[in-house]
């Protein structure tokens, strides 16, 4: 399907990281427990491996989600696969690896869940990570009856992912809004603002949407915070909230 404004598939509740911070954030078992708890939308956080394999981290550097040390561009895939990216956050995930995206989409298609991959390059990687993201995600989600949603917080991944696969809808990132945030997403094709939450207003959000830009925004961890947004029209939640924030109940195909 083509997701333009007037067809806008998502869910309103996205999970932040795979599972937020209730589960070792970008793995499979985050995903999993994410979906336990009803959520059919995972953000994730995408980069190259040194030899050029897609897997989900957000660190450009191993240390903080794994048992590895040093740059992870610094790593081919065999070297990541046999690093434990779950003890740091618990026991119960010790052992729990670092994912490939074609490992991800697998669980994703078969369990009728959607996916917004940020596309986080390492720094120098921007365009090229941006281009292998559009072109796996196509493969990947060949045929499905909802595509990716792509975001990134760098414009040259975003222009790179648009120029070889022009149909995957694009969201931008975006930290400070600065006053040009609409020709920006306009200039790169995007379908959304994708915005840090505390930027958001009721009035920004109607301009977006007078704009024909839906807005997601980021990482809204305060149920009140999130009733008082998706009042204002606010058309995606991602949070770490998952067992505060309840996302709707209703089948997304
Ligand atoms: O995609 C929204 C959000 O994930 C951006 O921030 O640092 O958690 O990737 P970060
Ligand atoms: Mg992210």
């Amino acid at each position: 399907m083509t997701v333009d404004f007037d067809h806008w598939p998502y869910p309103r509740h996205v999970a932040h990281r795979g599972a937020g911070k209730l589960a070792p954030e970008n793995t499979l078992a985050a995903i999993r427990h994410g979906a336990s708890l009803g959520y059919r939308m995972f953000e994730i956080d995408a980069k190259l491996s040194g030899d050029g394999v897609l897997v989900l981290m957000h660190d450009a550097t191993l240390e903080r989600t794994t048992s590895g040390r040093g740059r992870i561009a610094g790593h081919d895939l065999t070297a990541l696969s046999q690093l434990d990216a779950g003890s740091w956050h618990s026991a119960p995930y010790a052992g729990e690896g670092i994912p490939t995206l074609v490992r991800v989409a697998a669980w994703l298609r078969a369990n009728d869940c959607l996916i917004n991959i940020e596309i986080k390059p390492c720094p120098g990687r921007e365009v090229e990570t941006g281009a292998a993201v559009a072109l796996e995600a196509r493969w990947l989600w060949q045929g499905a009856a909802v595509p990716p949603l792509l975001s990134s917080f760098s414009e040259a991944a975003l222009a790179a992912a648009r120029r070889v696969a022009p149909e995957l809808p694009r969201a931008l990132l975006t930290g400070e809004l600065s006053p040009d945030w609409a020709r920006r997403c306009e200039d790169l094709g995007c379908v959304a603002l994708d915005a840090h939450h505390g930027t958001l207003s009721r009035e920004l959000i109607a301009e977006a949407h007078q704009r024909r830009l839906r807005v997601a925004c980021y990482t809204l961890n305060d149920p009140a915070r999130a009733a008082t947004l998706l009042d204002w029209g606010v058309d995606c939640v991602i949070t770490d909230a998952l067992d505060q924030i309840f996302p709707d109940p209703r089948p997304l195909i």
